[in-house]
This record gives structure tokens, sequence and C-alpha cells, in this order.
């Protein structure tokens, strides 16, 4: 197993940083500051394949002066795909794809970046949000025959998911592996395995999706199984020195559901299995979810799940604010924060908060003439 490598960098030269600001080095990966792009699904894929609008969002999002910046959930096979309009990473076009809106981002950027890896399991075959994101039953066009754990559907009365059988959960694991390999390929940092929100490996994970009466189903340790054997294989083929790391959700907020004391059993053997990092989100798995929205709100997740484990745990969910997610930082609820739907609003947070706290960030030499007067330091103009 991958010994975990954790350090936190010295504070630098300057006593005064904010935690936000403090580098940090998980293995052989060091990132600039505590600030994640978050992974955001943009339905905007052809046959699998980036289009012209990941290179303008991965490529705005890549000048943001965040520390990583996160792939959408990119499906491992074309029936894991929540919507037909999702990034796959199955084959040499979805590849070539990728490579090339790459191409175009590094050219400009050089802000490390990972990828999340993912299959939807029951919760595939769906419309884009934008269009009512209703699912689509096989036979209708855009729409599959969906898989899951059990033959469950996510919501009543919608067409069901066949059971996976010993034969699919293998060609599920090759897949995720083949997709791994072809991640390396592409050069990228790191790899996340999505096993939050309700998709494939959350759906084995919870008992409310998973009522299988093999290994794969049943107690907590067989509930994990197949999400760790994914994992396994994953992490034996992508390259040492490269983070593979999972995103959780933390709880179903469901009665009788996936907890968080499950969820630190689960994290406590992904870190025994060499888990880089662990990115604590919530819910997703069950219409029945009753989630007390509010700023920070899964922050309480993350630090309970820091608690019982020594690997950088991510905090997600409604962190908006510059001094909100420096205390989450600054309080050890978490070592890093992710953001989504705040970084789409205000794609040059990371600079903002730098400019907040007084320290700094990297900006495109096209850009350093945007430097205002009263943050003469701001940008780290260091090549
Ligand atoms: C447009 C959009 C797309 C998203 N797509 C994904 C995704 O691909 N994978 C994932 O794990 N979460 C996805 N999420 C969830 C976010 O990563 C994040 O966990 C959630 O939005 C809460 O963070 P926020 O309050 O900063 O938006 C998405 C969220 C948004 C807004």
């Amino acid at each position: 197993m991958t010994a975990l490598r954790f350090i936190s960098l010295k504070r630098c030269q300057r006593c005064d940083m904010s935690a936000l600001f403090t580098p940090l080095r998980v293995g052989e990966f060091e990132l600039a500051n505590r600030i994640v792009i978050a992974p955001m699904c943009q339905y905007s894929a052809v046959d699998g394949c980036m289009t012209d609008w990941h290179v303008i969002h991965l490529g705005h999002l890549a000048l943001s002066g965040a520390a990583l910046l996160t792939i959408e959930a990119t499906a491992v096979v074309p029936e894991g795909r929540i919507t037909y309009a999702d990034v796959g990473l199955w084959n040499d076009a979805t590849e070539a794809a990728i490579g090339r809106t790459l191409e175009s981002v590094r050219r400009w950027s050089a802000m490390p970046i990972a990828i999340q890896l993912a299959h939807a399991g029951r919760k595939a075959s769906t419309e884009v949000p934008w269009r009512g994101g209703a699912q689509i039953p096989p036979g209708d066009a855009n729409g599959w025959q969906i898989v899951a754990p059990s033959a469950l559907p996510y919501m009543q009365g919608e067409h069901p998911p066949e059971a996976l059988d010993r034969d699919g959960l293998t060609r599920v694991r090759e897949a995720f592996v083949a997709a791994a390999q072809r991640a390396a390929r592409l050069g990228l940092d790191a790899v996340q395995l999505h096993g939050a929100h309700g998709y494939l490996l959350h759906q084995f994970l919870s008992p409310l999706s998973n009522r299988r009466n093999d290994e794969y189903g049943g107690s907590l340790e067989n509930r994990m199984r197949f999400p760790l054997e994914v994992f396994d294989a994953v992490r034996a083929i992508f390259p040492a020195e490269r983070a593979v790391t999972m995103r959780v959700s933390g709880t179903d907020w469901v009665e009788g559901g996936w907890d968080i004391e499950q969820t630190i059993a689960f994290a406590r053997a992904l870190e025994a299995h060499g888990c880089a990092a662990i990115h604590v989100s919530s819910g997703g798995l069950d219409p029945a979810q009753r989630i007390p929205v509010g700023p920070s709100y899964q922050v309480p997740l993350a630090r309970a799940v820091k608690a019982a484990t020594r690997m950088p745990v991510i905090a997600v969910g409604l962190i908006t604010e510059f001094e909100q997610a420096e205390a989450v930082v600054g309080t050890g609820d978490a070592d890093l924060i992710a953001l989504a739907r705040t970084i789409l609003f205000n794609p040059r947070w990371p600079w903002h908060a730098a400019a907040h706290f007084g320290d700094q960030v990297k900006a495109p030499d096209q850009y350093l003439w945007s430097q205002p007067r009263r943050y003469p330091d701001l940008f780290d103009i260091g090549h």
C-alpha cells in the first residue's frame, strides 16, 4: 500500500500568510493554495467527446488562481453517462477530444488538472438538466438500459436498472482501469473516483440502493467491496507518484441510509488502500433526502472524516465567502475547500481572496496589467 505522505509546507517567508493560501504537499503533488475547483458536468459533449465549450469552460477556470482544476464527471462507459451529452473516456475518440482540450488549456496555464472518473449506474440515461433532467427509457432517442447493484429505480415509476452480475462488475471495473490508463497517458495529474451523489459506486455503498445478497451486498464490508476493488484496480495502474482520490457522500440524509459513521469506515479503508485524499460531499442517492442546505452545510461531515483519518480532506458545499473558506481551513475542519457554483459566478474568486488576505496568485502574463494599484504585490510574477 502506498504510504501516505501529507506534509503541510512551511509558511514560506511570510508569517502572516492566510491558511487558504498556504501551500500543501499531497504525496509528490504540490498545491499552491487550498482552493480546488470541484468537478462540474457541462452536458456539452458529443458522443462523449469534449467540444469547444470545454476549452472555454476549463480554459477560463484554469486562469482563476485555484490550486487544482477537476474535470467533470467523465463516464468510463457510454451507459455510465448521466446524459447523452456527458464527457466520456472510453475509446480513442474521447481520449483525443480531451487531449485537444488539454493542449489548449495547458498552453496557457500551469494549473494541475485532475479528472473525475464516473459511472452513473441507475441515475444514467437522463435528459440534460436544462431540459428537465427526466429519465429517458431505453428505446427512446438518447436513452439506454441502465445498470445498478440491484434492480431498484432511483425514482418510483422509472424504468428499473438491471442488476450487475459477476461479468458486469468485471466489465465496469475494467472500464475504470482503462479510463485511468487513458488519463495517465493524457498526463492528467490525478484521478478522482466518483463515489458520491448517488452514482454507481455510492449505489453499492448505500443500503438503500444495494439489496444484493452476494458478497457485494448486506454488511458494510460487503457494500464497500466493489468501490474498494475499483479503487485498488485504478490505484494499481495509475502512475504511483500521481494521486488517486475518492469523492464520497458523507450521508444520504435519509433514515436507514448511508451515514457519517459508515463514511468514516470507508474513508479509513480507502486510506489503508493508498487513497491520497478524500472529497466529502453529500446526498444524491434517494429522492427522500432532506438536506439542511445553508452556508458550509457539509463541513461538519468533512470535519468528522478529518478527525478519523490522516489523509487530506476536501470540504465543499456553499462555501462562498473568503473568511468562511479561511475558517474551514484555518480551524482544521478540512485541508482544502472546493468551489463549484461560486467559481462559475466569479471565476477570479481566488484572485479576490488573495487580494483580501494580502496573499499572492499567479496570473497570466496577458492580464498582469489588471493588478489593482491598491494590491501592488497581488500577482506572483516569478516565472
Ligand atoms: C453545474 C454543476 C455541475 C456539477 N457536476 C458535478 C460533477 O460532474 N461531479 C460531481 O461530483 N459533482 C458535480 N457537481 C456538484 C459540485 O461539484 C459541488 O459539490 C456542489 O455544487 C456544491 O458546491 P457549491 O456549493 O460550491 O456549488 C456539480 C455542480 C454544478 C453546479
